[in-house]
């Protein structure tokens, strides 16, 4: 019987037996006041039976939803089976020093875009001086200019590095992904686009840094070696530097605190964020969410190399 049906049908069987009940309980009055008083508690009883089920509905509503979400992480385990490598112990390095470094040119920089205020006073306190501060500066400074160097000769000399480097070029399919992307937002479209080894997202974000690592190394170079600079170029040319430097820095800080931090930290489907950056590994649930289109090929690619190898 549907479930609608059922309520019906236990309502009215409780509405029979209170009726039954209020007649005993009325029998000896007069007629008019007989009539009042049933009514009287009929209306009660109606109020609280349907309190009661309202309680019903929404607790059963909870239950249900309670179920469904172990029943989601029960799959999410289960299916969870193989782990795969996305990110080698290369490319973990040089991300680790890429955002310590960050983090460190952004809390010592910061403080000398915005001197009078009260944090900016407590960080530099903290290192002992503007003096210090701006040395640590330049700690940070040292260790982006490593990372720039480093990851250039990754994406030369070895295969994996060469191979992200193409697939992070951005393509008309991205384009298309952002569109589909925001019809699924939207609620227009039910599935979301399917990715490959790098989103449109990770493309972002990989080109930012790249774009924010030029523009910030170049022009700090100018600002720490300005008595040389002024040797060969005009006043202009650092005061255009600096520009440079102070703006990006707000713009590339504004970027990691909003674009990055939501995506990898605050997505409600990433919230409180992940640890491949430390492992480099993504479970197989994590590949179908987020790059089904790779796990196909590594799957297509398993494939060819079992038929491969029993045919030898
Ligand atoms: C994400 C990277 C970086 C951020 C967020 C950052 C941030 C900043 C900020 C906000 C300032 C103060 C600008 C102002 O006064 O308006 C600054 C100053 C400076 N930055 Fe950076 N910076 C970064 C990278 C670098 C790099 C790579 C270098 C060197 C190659 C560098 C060298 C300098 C120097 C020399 C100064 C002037 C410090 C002084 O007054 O002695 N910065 N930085």
């Amino acid at each position: 019987m549907p479930e609608d049906d059922r309520k019906d049908a236990t309502r009215d069987a409780v509405a029979r037996e209170i009726d039954t009940a209020v007649d005993e309980q009325v029998s000896g009055l007069p007629p008019e006041q007989a009539e009042a008083l049933r009514e009287k508690i009929r209306l009660r009883v109606r109020d609280e039976i349907e309190r009661d089920l309202r309680a019903r509905t929404v607790s059963e509503r909870r239950e249900a939803a309670r179920l469904a979400r172990e029943a989601r992480k029960r799959e999410i385990h289960t299916e969870e089976g193989e782990t795969f490598l996305r990110f080698n112990r290369n490319f973990r390095f040089q991300h680790m020093v890429m955002f310590s470094s960050v983090i460190l040119l952004i809390i010592t920089g910061m403080p000398l875009k915005f001197p009078n205020f009260i944090l900016s006073r407590f960080v530099i306190n903290f290192w002992g001086g503007i003096q210090n501060s701006t040395i640590v500066h330049r700690i940070g400074a040292g260790m982006l200019i490593y990372f720039m160097v480093h990851h250039f000769l990754y994406t030369i000399l070895t295969r994996d590095g060469r191979r992200d480097f193409v697939l992070l070029l951005p393509k008309l399919g991205d384009a298309k992904d952002i569109a589909h992307n925001i019809r699924h937002f939207l609620g227009k479209v039910p599935d979301k686009p399917r990715f490959g080894r790098f989103s449109y997202i990770e493309k972002f974000d990989y080109w930012a840094v790249y774009w924010g690592c030029i523009i910030m190394i170049g022009s700090g170079l100018f600002l720490w070696f300005e008595t040389d600079v002024l040797r060969f170029l005009p006043k202009y040319s650092l005061d255009v530097a600096h520009e440079m430097h102070s703006d990006e820095a707000m713009l590339a800080t504004l970027a990691i605190v909003i674009w990055h931090f939501y995506n990898v930290h605050f997505n409600p489907d990433r919230f409180p964020g992940t640890l491949l950056w430390w492992h480099g590994r993504m479970s197989e649930h994590e590949m179908k969410e987020e790059h089904p289109l790779e796990l196909e090929e590594i799957v297509a690619r398993r494939a060819k190399q079992a038929v491969e190898g029993g045919n030898r």
